[in-house]
This record gives C-alpha cells, structure tokens and sequence, in this order.
C-alpha cells in the first residue's frame, strides 16, 4: 500500500496542451499528450489526496478513478477554471468563463442546470469520462461538488503545455483561401502557474520545465521568478523520454525556503515518475 503523504490534501492539477482557436474550425496547439498530469492525479489519489484535473485541449486519455475532471480548451478558460478550482469557488459542477465559445465545447455533457446564475455562462465538464454517464449519477456527482464547495487547495501542480501564444482576436466566421499569404496577429497567453503562484503564498506550487540544454540554470531561474516551492524538469534533447512518450526523466528542485536538495529521478515510466513525485511533495510538506 502506498503511504498516505497526501491524506486529506486537496490537489489541483492542470495538464494536457491548450487550443487557441483561430476560426470556428481551426486552432493552434501542440502534441502535449497530458499523460503526466493524468499519471499524477493517479498518483496523488493514491497517496490519499483529493484531486481535481483540469484537461486541456482534446486530452484522449481515461479520467483516473476519484479523480475530478474538468475539460477546458484555451489557456485563458484553464486559468479561470484553476483559480476557480484553487481557490475551492467553482459552483457545483460547472465553472463560470466570461464568453461563450460553444462551438468548441463539443465534448462537455450538455446537461442544462437550473442555476440561479442566469445571466452567466457555464462551460466545464463533471469530468466523470463517461459520455453514456445517466443523469442519475450525474446528480450525484453535483452534490459531492456541492460538499467540496469553499474547500481550497493545498497544492497547484501545473504540468499543462500552454500555448505561449494565442491569436489577438478567433475570426467569428471560418476564414477563406482567397489571399496568397495571410498573417496570424498572436498576443502572449497568461502564465497560468505564475498568476497563481504569486497570489497564493500557502499553496504548495510544483512547476514543470522542459529544458534542452542547462536545465538546472533554467530550472532555478524558474523557480524563483514563478515563486515556486518545487520545479520537475526534463530534457526534451533526449529523444526517449518526455511529451508523448510512456518513459520520463526528471531532476527535482527545491525552493531555498526547503533547504533540500537537487533529487534525480531515473528514467522509468511515467507513472512510477509521478508515484515519486507525489511522495517528494508529500514530505515536503509535511516538513
Ligand atoms: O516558462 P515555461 O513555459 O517553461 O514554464 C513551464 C511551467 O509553467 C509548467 O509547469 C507549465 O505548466 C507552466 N505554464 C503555465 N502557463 C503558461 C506557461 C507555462 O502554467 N502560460
């Protein structure tokens, strides 16, 4: 049995790429497969903690068992569903974004609430992975949100791929070849860890980073500009391990606040990765 290091923790992590929509048919993104995020929801379930992932883009992976899932698409509906999520205000079982993009919320439930809220939109998916799921369970589902309402965070772990960039504005209309040479116009996206490292100072915060060269150099750097309490890092120059890959390799650091030091974690599954990682960040915690 796996120590319970997490016993009543509540985590929230983010994982998988986001997609920046470009018209009503098309978006930017990358090949993130969120295989880490999902392995450490697993993980964190496991060692006893209550887990909410939030799933970006089109992630095609199985929501793990106890796990509370909520699929968004763009970096900017993913920050608003994690500080939602972090800050334990997320109502019932839908979260509240500012514009309605429907069109790309093709695989949310479609299930209409009587909300009292009418006036908002509510996007989010219940997260039980389960598109036959009867409204029945369904409803049970919302009430265990219910319970968990107002309950914040312990710990941020964000492992998403975020688009750096999205387009300025998603043409309303699927745009048309009629020009030899069109420019996309991209303005940065939110650093979706940084935003909420910086305004939680006692959420536990566990950063990612891929790295092709002086990995600890950036991993410091990170560490500190992100107000980090730990930062997992890969090399991506090594074609085995990392993004879509079953097989991971990290180096862990520490916020001097810790006074820990550097661990390495060998080459081995993702799973036995995130298995590690959750336990790293159990006794630091409980330090
Ligand atoms: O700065 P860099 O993209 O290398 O940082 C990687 C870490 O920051 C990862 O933990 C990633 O999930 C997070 N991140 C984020 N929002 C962004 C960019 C990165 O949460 N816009």
């Amino acid at each position: 049995t796996t120590p319970q290091l997490l016993a009543g923790k509540r985590v929230v992590i983010t994982a998988g790429p986001t997609v920046e929509a470009i018209d009503p048919v098309r978006y930017l993104s990358n090949h993130s497969s969120g295989k880490m995020g999902f392995a450490l929801a697993r993980a964190c379930v496991a060692a006893g903690a209550d887990v909410v992932l939030i799933a970006g883009g089109k992630v095609a992976l199985p929501t793990p068992l106890n796990v509370t899932r909520i699929d968004v698409l763009s970096a900017e509906d993913m920050l608003i569903a994690a500080q939602q999520c972090v800050d334990g205000t997320h109502s019932e079982l839908q979260l509240v974004f500012e514009d309605e993009h429907d069109h790309f919320h093709d695989h949310t439930h479609g299930h209409s609430h009587n909300h009292s809220h009418s006036e908002e939109h509510y996007h989010g998916d219940c997260g039980c992975g389960d598109d036959d799921v009867s409204d029945h369970d369904h409803n049970d589902l919302l009430h265990s949100h219910d319970d968990n309402q107002f309950v914040k965070a312990d710990i941020f772990i964000a492992t998403a791929a975020v688009a750096d960039y999205r387009t300025e504005e998603a043409a309303p209309q699927k745009i048309k070849k009629t020009q030899d040479a069109m420019t996309l116009s991209l303005v940065k996206n939110p650093d979706i860890l940084a935003t909420i490292s910086l305004a939680h100072s006692e959420l536990f915060v566990v950063g990612f980073a891929a790295e092709t060269q002086d990995v600890e150099r950036y991993a410091r750097g990170k560490l500190v500009a992100k107000d980090l309490d730990m930062i997992a890092c890969n090399d991506v120059s090594r074609a085995d391990i990392g993004f879509a890959s079953d097989d991971n390799a990290m180096q862990v650091f520490f916020s001097e606040r810790y006074e820990r030091d550097a661990v390495t974690l060998e080459k081995t599954s993702k799973d036995k990765i995130a298995e590690q990682l959750a336990s790293i960040i159990g006794q630091a915690i409980g330090q």
